[in-house]
């Protein structure tokens, strides 16, 4: 079995890229939720590597909570079948939330989300992404914080799997055509 930063043809973000786009994107999220009490939401299982190392970004108290979702199956098109698979363990009402995303693709799983969320009666919602793909979206989504837009080519690492593998990758790239064969 090849070593798996092998499979990689092209690093499109490095380690260090990634932390030091999630340290201003903490930031600013800082700067607009001074005085507020703020939920991360992270949405498992691609959002895990994203939320930890942006909620150790930030100097202050927040919380963090966590809902599974799935919107792919096991290959890499999105199936635009959303199942809750583990919800919130949180009363999000009169709650500052912030979505956690790994990746906005389709936009069909949060704005869906957002959705499901909104009904709940929080404060406010809003969505914190590290990578987006304005190619690819089929539903416009209101997204706050964007980390990077990328372009429509199937990406993996950092959280990001293919048939659940390479999420602990350090860095996000594209894989070799071999792997898909
Ligand atoms: C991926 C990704 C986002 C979603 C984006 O999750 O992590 O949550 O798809 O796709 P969309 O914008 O087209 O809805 P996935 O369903 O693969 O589950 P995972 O996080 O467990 O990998
Ligand atoms: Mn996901
Ligand atoms: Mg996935």
């Amino acid at each position: 079995e090849s070593h798996i930063e092998g499979d990689l043809v092209n690093i499109l973000f490095t380690e260090e890229q990634i932390q030091s786009r999630l340290g201003e994107l903490a930031a600013e999220i800082e700067a607009e939720y001074e005085g507020k009490d703020i939920l991360l939401v992270g949405v498992l299982r691609g959002a895990v590597m994203v939320m930890a190392d942006l909620a150790r970004h930030f100097s202050r108290h927040l919380e963090m909570d966590w809902m599974a979702v799935s919107s792919y199956g096991s290959g890499t098109k999105s199936s635009g079948v959303v199942r809750i698979l583990k919800d919130l363990d949180t009363d999000i009402s009169g709650r500052h939330v912030i979505i956690v995303e790994d990746i906005i693709d389709t936009g069909l799983t949060l704005s869906w989300l957002v959705s499901n969320l909104t009904s709940r009666a929080p404060a406010s919602v809003e969505i914190c992404t590290l990578l987006r793909k304005p190619e690819a979206l089929q539903m416009s989504v209101d997204v706050k914080w964007v980390g990077y837009d990328i372009p429509n080519e199937f990406v993996v690492g950092y959280g990001l799997d293919y048939a659940e593998r390479y999420r602990n990758l350090r860095s996000i790239g594209t894989l070799a055509p071999h792997v898909y064969s």
